[in-house]
């Protein structure tokens, strides 16, 4: 009976990896992820091994893990989404103990019908050679017996260990157990252990200059890749479109959240590029406010929305900041004009060359006359924390991408001005409560930049505009819940 459940099982796994029917096809290629890897290889120094071990996965509570996300750089250079793997990516010919050559390889977690059957489809090592193109790859089962001399490589380069991934005691190759298997094979010493269990720091070790390497590749978008990050801002967009139309006093933050998060599930994004910030009012002041729980928005107030999409691990990042009547006040339109316009003068020189930084100090230069004109500050130099966040970063696979510091073509990147005033600050109280913050998304040109996110209503009237239009969410109802 037992082997007959078993074969069943097996069955049913065998049967559910085959429905690729049911995925989508437009995921990277796996020769977008070799030749990433290849121009990896092409930048490491010689005589050199790269090593990425894949992400952990975190435990929520009690039997509930996080939804699982690779780590971006394991994904930029394997396509692989899944956890306990570890990638080599060897500057040289390697010779396998069949006399195969090779330069790169891959362990990862087995196919195993039961853990399938309650988690979800695994590739396997025959999966991963066929979907994903890499010759050698094997369970990770099999890293513990893979004997390479580690001793002759300089560098061996890999991000340092944080010490902060769970063993599971019922799995011995689990990414706990592979990375104490590496820190064996490399004589890696623990900074942190209380006792040394292994020789003293090899000179070989390189924890430092991957991250340079990787920010090298990754900041410069290939065509792939552009079109992933438009597809996810484009997205994006149409999740802000929505609840312009939509917003009504008395929403809730989180049911504007829920709008913008519906679109995106409805156009396939798999996942939000961070966590979504629906700031009303004052909450706008908090810059990474995720609590989204004021239950009812009023027409008095601002809505600050920092929502973006993540379609196929590329993310958007976009900021919109709404009028909850339709209409802006004085005061808040005078301070979202003047936010606008430090984000006009950054992109008259957001173009290759340019350093971030730039950006962020033309807005503030045009942010502080501004409030100085306003009455807000007294002078230019005044320091405040009106605006205390810079202007400009990458986004790709991370929200906060790897990248270099000035800008280069095919780059994409925000420029995200705001200005925040919270209740109680030091200036006439009509201020007291705007938050705005302004943020696009811009792949940079030969000549400058195209703006990505341009479909997205962003000056007073094109908002203003938007918001008067009807919204599919106009008649929708919910049964009443409190109703007896
Ligand atoms: N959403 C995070 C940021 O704007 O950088
Ligand atoms: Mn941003
Ligand atoms: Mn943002």
């Amino acid at each position: 009976m037992r082997s007959l459940i078993l074969l069943f099982l097996l069955g049913c796994a065998v049967a559910g990896y085959s429905q690729n029917a049911d995925l989508p096809t437009d995921f990277l290629s796996k020769d977008f992820h070799q030749d990433r890897r290849q121009k990896l290889r092409e930048s490491m120094p010689a005589n050199s091994v790269a090593v990425f071990f894949a992400n952990a996965t975190r435990n929520r509570a009690n039997d509930v893990d996080y939804v699982y996300h690779q780590d971006p750089d394991f994904f930029y250079l394997t396509g692989y989404k899944e956890p306990d793997a570890v990638l080599f990516v060897f500057k040289d010919k390697q010779t396998a103990p069949n006399a195969e050559k090779y330069d790169e390889i891959l362990f990862v977690q087995p196919r195993n019908a039961m853990r399938e059957m309650w988690t979800g489809r695994r590739l396997g090592e025959d999966g991963t050679k066929s979907t994903l193109g890499f010759q050698q790859a094997f369970n990770n089962s099999e890293f513990k017996r893979y004997n390479v001399d580690f001793s002759k490589f300089s560098p061996i380069l890999f991000f340092d260990f944080k010490n902060d991934v769970r063993d599971n005691p019922r799995d011995s190759s689990d990414l706990y157990d592979l990375i104490g298997q590496f820190k064996g094979k490399v004589a890696y010493a623990d900074k942190n252990a209380t006792t040394l269990k292994v020789e003293p720091q090899k000179n070989n070790l390189d924890t430092k200059s991957l991250a340079g390497l990787m920010a090298n590749l990754r900041g410069v978008k290939t065509k792939e890749e552009v079109e992933m990050v438009k597809k996810a801002v484009q997205i994006s967009c149409v999740g802000h479109v929505e609840v312009m139309k939509a917003l009504k006093p008395g929403m809730s933050e989180r049911e504007i959240q829920g709008i913008q998060e519906f679109v995106f599930k409805k156009y396939q994004a798999e996942d939000l590029g961070y966590p979504s910030i629906v700031g009303a009012g004052h909450n706008g002041c908090i810059l990474h406010y995720i609590d989204n729980y004021k239950p009812s928005v009023t027409s008095k107030e601002l809505v600050l929305m920092d929502i973006g999409a993540e379609f196929h691990g590329y993310s958007a990042d976009i900021t919109r900041t709404i009028p909850v009547s339709g209409k802006f006040s004085p005061e808040q339109k005078q301070i979202y004009e003047l936010v606008l316009k430090a984000q006009e003068e950054a992109m008259k020189i957001c173009k290759p060359g340019t350093p971030m930084r730039q950006l962020t100090e033309v807005c503030r230069e045009v942010v502080n006359k501004g409030l100085v004109e306003l009455g807000i500050i007294k002078s230019v130099d005044e320091k405040h924390l009106y605006f205390p966040h810079g202007v400009c970063h990458h986004i790709g696979l991370d929200v906060h991408d790897r990248g270099g510091a000035n800008l280069e073509v095919n780059n994409t990147v925000t420029i995200e001005p705001g200005v925040y005033i919270p209740d109680n600050a030091a200036c006439d109280k009509k201020w007291w409560g705007i938050a705005v913050r302004i943020e696009d998304d811009y792949l940079i040109t030969k000549d400058g930049y195209e703006h990505l996110s341009v479909m997205a209503p962003r000056t007073v009237k094109d908002i203003e505009e938007m918001m008067k239009q009807s919204s599919v969410f106009d008649n929708y109802s919910l049964p009443d819940l409190n109703k007896k």
